[in-house]
C-alpha cells in the first residue's frame, strides 16, 4: 500500500465508524499561544477535549500535517522527522477504551495486514501519588484481541529492568512513557491542561534477532523492550485516554472521557514495508531519485551520504509545507525555522557534492507527490519556489565567503579566534568549520571558541544596557519601569489582538512609553480596556521579573518573543515575567529577548493606562501609555 492509500484507508475506516472527517489544520496554529507549530493532531482539538461541543459531533477524524521544530537536530537517523502526517481520531465524551483499542487492532491487523507477531503495545502502570490507577482494562482488551488470533500473551510488568520474556506482547510503563499531555509528564503540566494515560502501539523490525539491531546499538548492555530506543521497535501510534485536567491540587476528571488517538502515517507505511528506514517509504521516492541524479551517489552508499540525503528529504519537505501555509524564511518566530531548514539542507547538500541550486527542484517533487491530498502546495508553488531559491542563494553566498576565508586560515590548526571570526564576520556556522577542518585533518579549538562566544554575548548585553541607560539620562528609575511595562504591553497586545502583533519600535521617556506594533486596524475601546485590564491584573499579582541566559534555539523553542539576531548558536538573555519557563505555562506572562534593565517585580509598576492609540503608517499602530 502506498502512503496515500493508507491515509485514505484510515479515514474511510473511521468514517464507517461514524466519524466526521475534517481537513488538516494549518501548520501555524490559530488561537493557540502555547506553541509555534501544529506538532500533533490533537492541538486543534483542545477546546473540544475540554468540553466545548464540536460542530460536527462527538466523533472526528483527520490526517493532520505536523511540524516538530524541536526535532531538527535529530533528523538523520532512520526514524526522526520534523515534518510528518498524523492520522487521528477523537471521541469527545463518546466511545472510550474498548472501542478505540478494538478499532485500532481491526484496522492495523485485519485491514492493513500488519503481522500480529511483530505487534506490541504498552499500557499505563498507574501512579498512587497522583491517584491514577493502573490501566488493567486496556491491557485486558489487547490481550483478548491477541488471543483471538491465537496468541496467548502475558504482560511485562517491568520491561525497563526485565526486558522481554517470550510471549509477552503487552507491557506496563510509568508516566514517562505512558502518559500524554502537550507538556509531557504530569509534573510538567500547567494548571488547566488536559492529559491522561495512554496505550501505545509498536512494530518490531527484528523479531528473530537476525538483524541484531539492539546488539549493534549503544543500548547493547541494557535489556531490549518495545520502548527502548535502540531502533528495533518503532512506536507507530498512541491512544490517549484524555480524561484528566491538572488543577492546583492534583488531577480532576474532565467533564467527559475523551479518546485522542494519533498515529504516524509515515510510520505505518514504514511498518508495512517491514523496513526500519522511514526514508524508504514511497513519499520520498521522487525526491530521492532527484538527489541521486544530482549527486551521482546512491542513497545507501555510505553513512555520510545517507545522513545528508535524509536531512534534505525531511527539511525540504518541511519547508515546502510551511511556505505553503504562508511561513516565509526569516529571522523571527516560525519564519526562523523555515530559514534553518533550508540552510541545513543546503549545508548537507555540500556533502553530496551538490553545489548548485536544488531546493526548488526537490520541493517540486513533493508538490507532485502530494498534489491530490494537499492541493494548496500546488496553488502556492510559485512562492514556494521563489522563497526557497532566494534563501538558498543568500546562504550559498554566505557559505562561499566563509569558505574562502576558511581556506585562508586553514594553513594550520584553526584557533578559537579564527573560528569565532568566521561565525561573527562571515556568518559561517561552527559545525561547518569543524567539518571542513576534519576534511583537512586539522583541529579546531572549540574551547576557545566557546569562551569567545560567551564573552561576546556578555559584552553585547552590557552594550545594550549601556545604550538603553545612556539614552535616558537621570537615574532612570521611571524609565526602567516603563521598559518592563513595554514588555507587558507587547504580550498583552498579542493576547488581545493576536499573534501577528510584533514590535516595530519603542521609545521611553520618564513620562511615558511609546510602542509601535504591527496591526492593521484601529483598536476599539473594548480592546484597549482589555489590554489595560490584563496588564493591571498581572501587576496586582506581583509577578517577579527573571533574567536568564539561553541559546537562541532554546529561547525560540520555549516561545520567547522579540527581536533577535540571526546567528546560529548565539547565547542571548531573555526576561521572563512570572516563574514559568515556557510560553503557555500558566504562571508565565511574558518572555522576551532583551538586554534589560528591568524592575525586579512588576508589583512596583503602579497602574497602567493607555493615553493614546493611533496609526503611524499602513499596518503599524502606536500606543502611548503611562504608569500612574
Ligand atoms: N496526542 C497524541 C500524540 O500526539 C495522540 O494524538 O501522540
Amino acid at each position: 500500500m502506498t502512503t496515500n492509500e493508507i491515509r485514505t484507508a484510515f479515514l474511510e475506516y473511521m468514517k464507517q465508524k461514524g466519524h466526521a472527517i475534517v481537513p488538516s489544520a494549518s501548520l501555524v496554529p490559530e488561537n493557540d499561544p502555547t506553541t509555534l507549530f501544529t506538532g500533533s493532531g490533537m492541538q486543534p482539538m483542545v477546546p473540544y477535549l475540554l468540553g466545548q461541543p464540536h460542530p460536527l459531533g462527538k466523533r472526528i477524524a483527520d490526517s493532520q500535517k505536523c511540524f516538530r521544530a524541536q526535532d531538527i537536530e535529530e533528523v538523520g537517523d532512520n526514524r526522526h522527522l520534523t515534518s510528518f502526517e498524523m492520522l487521528g481520531n477523537w471521541s469527545f465524551g463518546d466511545y472510550f477504551k474498548e472501542e478505540q483499542i478494538t478499532w485500532m487492532w481491526d484496522f492495523l491487523i485485519n485491514e492493513l495486514h500488519l503481522d500480529v507477531n511483530n505487534f506490541y503495545v504498552s499500557c499505563f502502570k498507574g501512579n498512587d501519588e497522583l491517584h491514577i490507577p493502573k490501566d488493567e482494562f486496556s491491557l485486558a482488551v489487547w490481550k483478548k484481541l491477541f488471543k483471538e488470533k491465537g496468541l496467548e500473551v502475558s504482560a511485562g510488568e517491568n520491561p525497563e529492568q526485565d526486558g522481554m520474556l517470550p510471549n509477552q506482547h503487552v507491557f506496563y510503563y510509568g508516566e514517562k512513557k505512558n502518559w500524554w499531555s502537550r507538556s509531557g509528564v504530569p509534573g510538567n503540566m500547567p494548571e488547566g491542561e488536559p492529559g491522561g494515560p495512554d496505550s501505545e502501539m509498536f512494530y518490531d523490525f527484528d523479531p528473530q534477532g537476525e538483524q541484531k539491531i539492539h546488539e549493534n546499538s549503544k543500548w547493547k548492555n541494557e535489556p531490549c523492550h518495545p520502548n527502548c530506543d535502540c531502533g528495533r521497535f518503532l512506536e507507530v501510534g498512541n491512544n490517549v485516554f484524555m480524561q484528566y485536567k491538572k488543577t492546583a491540587n492534583g488531577f480532576e476528571e474532565l467533564p467527559q472521557m475523551n479518546v485522542d488517538h494519533g498515529s504516524g502515517l509515515e510510520r505505518f507505511a514504514c511498518a508495512l514495508r517491514n523496513d526500519p528506514d522511514i526514508f524508504n517509504i514511497d513519499v520520498y521516492d521522487e525526491a530521492k531519485k532527484l538527489l541521486v541524479e544530482r549527486s551521482g551517489k546512491q542513497y545507501a552508499e555510505d553513512e555520510i551520504t545517507t545522513f545528508a540525503m535524509r536531512v534534505i528529504l525531511d527539511h525540504i519537505r518541511g519547508a515546502t509545507f510551511l511556505i505553503g501555509d504562508g511561513v516565509m524564511p526569516g529571522n523571527k518566530d516560525q519564519m526562523y525555522f523555515v530559514r534553518r531548514l533550508i540552510r541545513r539542507a543546503v549545508r548537507f547538500a555540500r556533502n553530496l557534492g551538490i553545489n548548485e541550486s536544488f531546493t526548488a527542484s526537490v520541493a517540486k517533487t513533493f508538490i507532485n507527490t502530494y498534489k491530490e491530498e494537499y492541493p494548496i502546495l500546488h496553488e502556492k508553488q510559485d512562492s514556494i519556489f521563489s522563497e526557497l531559491e532566494k534563501e538558498e542563494n543568500k546562504f550559498r553566498k554566505t557559505l562561499e565567503h566563509g569558505i574562502k576565508q576558511f581556506e585562508k586560515v586553514a594553513t594550520r590548526n584553526i584557533s578559537g579566534v579564527d573560528a569565532f571570526d568566521l561565525l561573527q564576520t562571515y556568518g559561517f556556522p561552527i559545525e561547518l568549520t569543524e567539518e571542513l577542518a576534519k576534511e583537512k585533518n586539522i583541529s579546531v579549538d572549540l574551547e576557545e571558541f566557546a569562551r569567545l562566544k560567551k564573552e561576546h554575548a556578555e559584552s553585547s548585553r552590557t552594550a545594550a544596557q549601556g545604550k538603553f541607560k545612556g539614552g535616558l539620562g537621570g537615574d532612570g528609575e521611571m524609565e526602567v519601569k516603563f521598559h518592563t511595562a513595554t514588555h507587558m504591553l507587547h504580550e498583552a497586545l498579542r493576547q488581545v489582538l493576536g499573534e501577528h502583533v510584533q514590535q516595530k519600535g519603542s521609545n521611553i521617556t520618564s513620562e511615558r512609553l511609546r510602542f509601535d506594533f504591527s496591526h492593521d486596524a484601529k483598536m476599539t475601546d473594548e480592546e484597549k480596556k482589555k489590554v489595560e485590564d490584563l496588564i493591571n491584573e498581572q501587576i496586582a499579582m506581583k509577578l517577579p521579573v527573571i533574567r536568564e541566559e539561553v541559546s537562541v534555539d532554546d529561547a525560540r523553542a520555549r516561545g520567547a518573543i522579540g527581536l533577535f539576531g540571526d546567528k546560529y548558536g548565539d547565547v542571548v538573555s531573555i526576561y521572563r515575567i512570572g516563574e514559568g519557563t515556557t510560553r503557555g505555562d500558566k504562571n508565565l506572562f511574558s518572555m522576551e529577548f532583551c538586554g534589560g534593565p528591568h524592575v525586579e517585580n512588576i508589583g512596583t509598576l503602579g497602574h497602567f493606562r493607555i493615553q493614546k492609540e493611533e496609526a503611524v503608517s499602513t499596518g503599524v499602530r502606536r500606543i502611548k501609555a503611562v504608569l500612574e
